[in-house]
């Protein structure tokens, strides 16, 4: 077994702006998270992803670059991020980054030498067409087409807002220009990248009409602009010009990328250390990119979509474990929808974020947790689109508009799915405003920080965060299954029953159980070495293992 440190690390994925503040300003900053690596530490996280923190207009909260060599302000200075990494290091924490490399921001030098001069070098770094009519009907990830008029018949391709233009990667001096970017943080001593957005770079069907899909005659980019002929290119002139020979890794946001295609991008010799899949982080939507077509899924489906995603990935290379991160609703809402603790369910709320830890901790892949998910933290009840931030959230309320929903279905629908969500301010305490501010928090905080912050869960003993640290722990001390070993799903017939196991080579076995649903589930069970249960001890009879509601256990194979 040859070990690899990214295999074997505990990710967690933070939100600068949303963790720590330290000035009174309202949003978090960088000298906050070094106020609390400790607390990161005590978790037992060894991989910090963090967000953009570069210098941006904040449009998009940062993915939208205006500067790569710089900290914007807000987060803090040049200074402060050195400090972070000095101090990472000595916790013997690695971190890595958010780049995003698909688009910068309008306000980006090279985007406005671009306006400025037609003939300027910099036209060629982004997608610039000359055409009487709109070029192409694909309808941005954000709402609206992803063209947008400059001057006569000029246009400029974004796949997201329009303060987003896309770069042209098929521009060599562009691809180097990244690269020097990404070799810039690599010296400074980051591990390695998170790759934004990463399977857009090249454009293909989308810079063509396309069936249109609903009112807008527009059609869905994601369905159309993802994972193009020819993206392997540039994605292996990439690792070789930045990653290769260095003890560094690349985690990318890749989504639509086919299983049978993703050797090439998590084999061997890929294009990436790992990718996170989609396939299930999505089971609630249905496809069209439109939050207000919900989907009605199934625990069968879940089960289905997670070991598919599973064995496909054990077949070729390595994954990217998560149930939550920044761009999703929390996974307690997500996959307990209405039956979902509410505040004040305190045990509930325990039981099932233990229930969703011990998937996320027993499959295969390194597992990412988002900040708060340690807490069991939940949505956040929004009571009108004035409190959300979000542009996304804000577009996918007026298109539920506009597709007939009512204020208060379409209301619903961004509540279930808004990314704000999960974008609250971090509770850190009971204190006001959960200890994350002295000024006004910059997003308002889960109402519910009062009885679930940070400060109380770690004073107790049958807390999420304990729950976490143990599996954290568990995790690290029997790398040789849970890293390391195989994965298989273990058939069961009880629907809500998610049931895998873990196997090494020469036949050290943990298998897990986590029923998912509110009701008493009984199956055919070998027995076991208790490893870890969120009731405390689990109980077998006669071969029959009882799990009671939201009852998660993992065992050892006694060895005979
Ligand atoms: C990725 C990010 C998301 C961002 C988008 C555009 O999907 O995760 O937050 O809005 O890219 O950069
Ligand atoms: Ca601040």
């Amino acid at each position: 077994m040859e070990r690899v440190w990214w295999k074997e690390a505990i990710g967690y994925e933070l939100y600068p702006k949303s963790f720590k503040d330290t000035n009174g300003d309202g949003i978090g900053d960088l000298k906050g998270i070094i106020e609390k690596l400790p607390y990161l530490k005590e978790l037992g996280i060894d991989l910090l992803w963090i967000c953009p923190f570069y210098l941006s207009p904040m449009r998009d909260n940062g993915y939208d670059v205006e500067d790569y060599y710089a900290v914007d302000p807000q987060f803090g200075s040049m200074e402060d991020m050195d400090a972070l990494l000095a101090r990472a290091e000595e916790l013997g924490i690695r971190v890595i980054t958010d780049m995003v490399l698909n688009h910068t921001s309008d306000r980006h030098r090279w985007f406005q030498e671009a306006l400025k001069d037609p003939k300027s070098k910099y036209r060629d770094y982004y997608i610039f067409k000359e055409s009487k009519e709109r070029p192409s009907n694909a309808r941005s990830c954000f709402g609206g087409s992803v063209w947008e008029k400059v001057e006569g018949d000029v246009w400029y391709y974004h796949t997201f807002d329009k303060t987003q233009p896309d770069l042209n990667w098929e521009c060599k001096e562009l691809r180097q220009e990244i690269y020097r970017i990404l070799n810039y943080w690599l010296d400074k001593g980051v591990s390695g990248f998170r790759m934004d957005a990463i399977t857009y770079i090249k454009k293909g069907d989308s810079l063509k009409d396309a069936e249109p899909q609903g009112e807008d005659g527009l059609h869905d980019v994601a369905d159309i602009g993802l994972n193009q002929p020819g993206i392997g290119e540039f994605l292996l002139e990439m690792r070789k010009e930045c990653i290769d020979g260095r003890d560094a890794m690349t985690v990318a946001e890749a989504p639509g990328v086919p299983y049978d295609k993703i050797g090439e991008f998590i084999g061997e010799n890929g294009y990436f250390s790992m990718i996170f899949d989609f396939s299930y982080a999505d089971i609630d939507l249905a496809p069209g990119g439109n939050w207000y077509y919900q989907a009605d899924w199934t625990f069968p489906q879940l089960k289905k979509l997670i070991f598919h995603s599973q064995s496909s990935v054990q077949r070729q290379g390595w994954g990217a474990i998560y149930l939550e991160n920044h761009d999703q609703s929390r996974s307690l809402n997500k996959y307990f929808r209405d039956k979902a603790a509410r505040p004040y369910e305190v045990r509930k709320r325990f039981l099932q974020s233990t229930a969703l830890g011990t998937l996320l901790f027993g499959l295969r892949g390194t597992v990412f947790l988002y900040q708060g998910e340690e807490l069991g933290m939940t949505n956040c009840p929004f009571a009108s689109i004035d409190e959300f931030d979000d542009l996304n959230t804000i577009d996918q309320y007026y298109r539920a508009l506009k597709a007939g929903c009512d204020e208060k279905k379409a209301l619903k629908f961004v509540n279930d799915r808004s990314r704000d969500n999960s974008r609250t301010p971090y509770p850190w305490s009971s204190k006001k405003n959960g200890g994350f501010t002295e000024g006004t928090p910059w997003l308002k905080m889960n109402p519910d920080y009062r009885e679930n912050n940070a400060q109380r869960q770690q004073k107790e003993e049958g807390s999420t965060f304990k729950f976490y640290q143990r599996l954290i722990r568990l995790r690290k001390e029997k790398a040789d299954i849970l890293v390391y070993g195989t994965i298989e799903e273990i058939q069961v017939e009880n629907g809500p029953v998610i049931a895998f196991s873990r196997k090494t080579e020469s036949g050290k076995t943990i298998s897990i159980y986590i029923n998912m649903g509110e009701e008493e589930e009984k199956l055919p069970a070998e027995d076991g070495k208790c490893l870890s249960c969120n009731y405390g001890d689990m109980i077998f009879k006669e071969n029959t293992l009882i799990l009671r509601p939201y009852e998660a256990v993992m065992m050892e194979k006694t060895q005979d």
